[in-house]
């Protein structure tokens, strides 16, 4: 997937900056070995790296990287996709904050967190759940005549199936309303830097009347004179079991 890491990092500072209560959840240990899946533009891999933990940031997107590497030179990131990544050694932890929900060869995807992670280390994640912008959703649908779920939203029942199928212990589940204020560049920012890329073959003038399409059907989402996305995040903790059959 093809983003632009400067737009992201500048307009869309929302998307780690409530990543930062995942990090209380990770609470990442000095030494500890720890991959950041998904990293974007680094800023959260950052603040694993200040706790003392050994952390390598993977990102699928080269120019997330390029831009991550830049911020922060003495941290490692490397390309690498969520569904076939390889660490040179099993990590003590996988955090991944805000981005599998673009992952929707999920089963791909545990299968590989589950391999990559030692007895006893832990998964800590937080992405779009069930029901996630689906006002969002509904309306572009409507606009376009497209249907549209181009995400992985899973329930707590549908991940947790999945994390166990692949031996991991999931000991904690969540799914909550999140509503996200968009910031400056609002909706249409948002539609712009996340939407867009479904709808390749229009002109960019069709998108702007889209665009202004969906802002005037979804003034549920004018709040407080912000636009603020219907966002609902589940946040899961899996742990590898120490022994292959965790009663023993
Ligand atoms: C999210 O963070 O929930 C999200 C962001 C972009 C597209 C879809 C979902």
């Amino acid at each position: 997937m093809n983003w632009n890491a400067i737009a992201y990092q500048k307009q869309h500072s929302y998307v780690w900056q409530h990543g930062e209560s995942l990090l209380e959840l990770l609470n990442a240990q000095p030494d500890e070995d720890i991959t950041d899946l998904g990293c974007g533009t680094g800023q959260l891999t950052e603040k694993i790296a200040a706790t003392g933990a050994k952390v390598i940031g993977l990102d699928s997107d080269r120019a997330m990287i390029a831009q991550a590497q830049a911020n922060y030179p003495h941290i490692p990131f490397q390309v690498a996709d969520a569904t076939n990544f390889e660490l040179k050694t099993p990590a003590d932890a996988i955090f991944s904050n805000a981005v599998l929900h673009w992952v929707t060869n999920a089963e791909a995807a545990a299968s590989q967190i589950a391999k990559s992670l030692k007895p006893g280390g832990r998964f800590v994640a937080e992405f779009g759940g069930h029901g996630n912008v689906k006002t969002i959703l509904n309306v572009l649908s409507k606009v376009t005549g497209k249907a549209l779920q181009p995400w992985y939203f899973p329930t707590i029942s549908e991940y947790s199936t999945l994390l166990e199928s692949n031996g991991l212990e999931v000991v904690y589940a969540m799914l909550f309303d999140r509503p996200t204020p968009l910031g400056k560049t609002g909706l249409a920012g948002w539609l712009a830097m996340f939407g867009q890329r479904f709808f390749p073959e229009l002109p960019e003038q069709r998108w702007q009347e889209i665009t202004e399409a969906v802002e005037e059907e979804a003034q549920s989402l004018y709040q407080a004179d912000q636009w603020v996305a219907d966002y609902r995040r589940i946040r899961v903790v899996a742990i590898k079991p120490l022994s292959k059959n965790p009663t023993v």
